[in-house]
């Protein structure tokens, strides 16, 4: 039986379709929903065997943690030992929002949602369906991205259905999502912050607001052991279609010659090429090539919001190949290029 799939007023939820959620989500059910960056498959985190499911259904590995959702600051204490000044800070000015904090887990937090480690990633979506179901089920709600594992993160119910069909207990349709890249995950257990995983929340706001931040993914040589440790989602293969990606980095100055002339090195090779590039570059693609426009070079914002649709929609068309065009790393513009730098292989 194909998962039941109910529409949602993003904006108003309606009351009944989040009672039913709620409902699920008690009876240790999965029910995928929408946040303000992609769809989460959420149970509820503090069962142990609903959370356990939601690993089997995604094909997940068993030592990768996932974010605890909660709708309400009073849901914090019961998840982490301490609230460091820096997260003081940040919940004060990014929560709701895409900003994930990892911090130190109470022992309620079972070891399965916190992949066997000592801490647990939290956040606080800012999306009305995703809070009225939290405080409607009145518990935190574990969700990873509810995509299969190693596939694009899914921006439309679509998506879900797609990836897991009747895998979920329900689907909460409440349209595409804003954001369209996960959250910026930002680990507050050690002196000093370290990024895990660029997203949402910018960098650059990060910086501003509590200092210093320390770049896990830039480590990545000499330390790479230590950071798989402190988030083990890095390690595995993220964010891909199955249809070759091809990234071109244009570096600082748009460059659309360079795009080009790999869409076309890879054509004469016999090979159907499609190709992501921004509105700057679309005029310059030789007539007759499948051509998917991400947005302005200058609008990370829009460019996000479509990254996942769009790799989703070109890995269907029967391509050998997609050359995608990158964008400047400023603002979400980083976690774009981190996504189609994994997508890359
Ligand atoms: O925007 C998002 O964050 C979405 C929506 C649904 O909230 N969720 C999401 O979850 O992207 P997921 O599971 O696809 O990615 C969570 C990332 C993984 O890389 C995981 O390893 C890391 O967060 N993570 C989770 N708990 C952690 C912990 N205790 N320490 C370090 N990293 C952790
Ligand atoms: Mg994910």
């Amino acid at each position: 039986m194909p998962a039941r799939r109910i529409q949602v007023d993003p904006q108003a939820p309606e009351g009944v379709v989040i009672g039913e959620g709620a409902r699920v989500l008690a009876a240790g059910g999965l029910v995928a929903f929408p946040t303000e960056t992609v769809y989460g498959l959420g149970a509820d985190a503090l069962n142990a065997r609903a959370v356990a499911r939601i690993f089997d259904v995604k094909g997940r590995p068993a030592d990768n943690p996932i974010i605890v959702h909660i709708a309400d600051l009073a849901a914090l204490p019961a998840l982490v030992l301490n609230i460091p000044a820096a997260a003081r800070v940040l919940i004060a000015r990014c929560w709701p929002g895409p900003l994930t904090l990892v911090l130190e887990a109470t022992p309620a937090v079972p070891h399965v949602t916190r992949g066997g480690l000592p801490t647990v990633a939290v956040r606080m979506p800012a999306h009305p369906v995703a809070l009225a179901l939290i405080r409607a089920a009145d518990r935190p709600v574990a969700a990873p991205s509810a995509n299969r594992s190693g596939r694009p993160s899914p921006t439309a119910a679509q998506h879900v259905l797609d990836d897991l069909g009747d895998a979920v207990d329900l689907v909460l349709d409440g349209g595409p999502t804003p954001v369209g890249v996960e959250s910026t995950v930002l680990d507050l257990t050690g002196p000093v912050p370290v990024l895990l995983r660029p997203g949402g929340v910018s960098l650059e706001t990060l910086r501003e607001l509590v200092g210093p931040v320390t770049l896990a993914a830039a480590e990545a040589g000499a330390l790479e052991a230590a950071m798989f440790a402190r988030s083990p989602g890095v390690r595995y293969r993220h964010y891909a279609p199955r249809t070759r990606v091809v990234l071109v980095e244009a570096g600082h100055d748009a460059d659309p010659d360079s795009i080009v002339r790999t869409v076309r090195r890879l054509w004469d090779q016999g090979m159907r090429v499609g190709a992501m590039v921004t509105t700057e570059t679309a005029a310059a693609m030789p007539p007759g090539a499948v051509v998917c426009v991400m947005g302005s070079r200058d609008d990370p914002e829009t460019v996000a919001a479509r990254l996942y649709a769009h790799l989703r929609e070109l890995d269907d068309a029967g391509l050998d190949v997609i050359v995608v065009e990158g964008i400047p790393e400023r603002g979400v513009g980083r976690a774009v290029m981190d996504r189609l730098r994994r997508a890359a292989g």
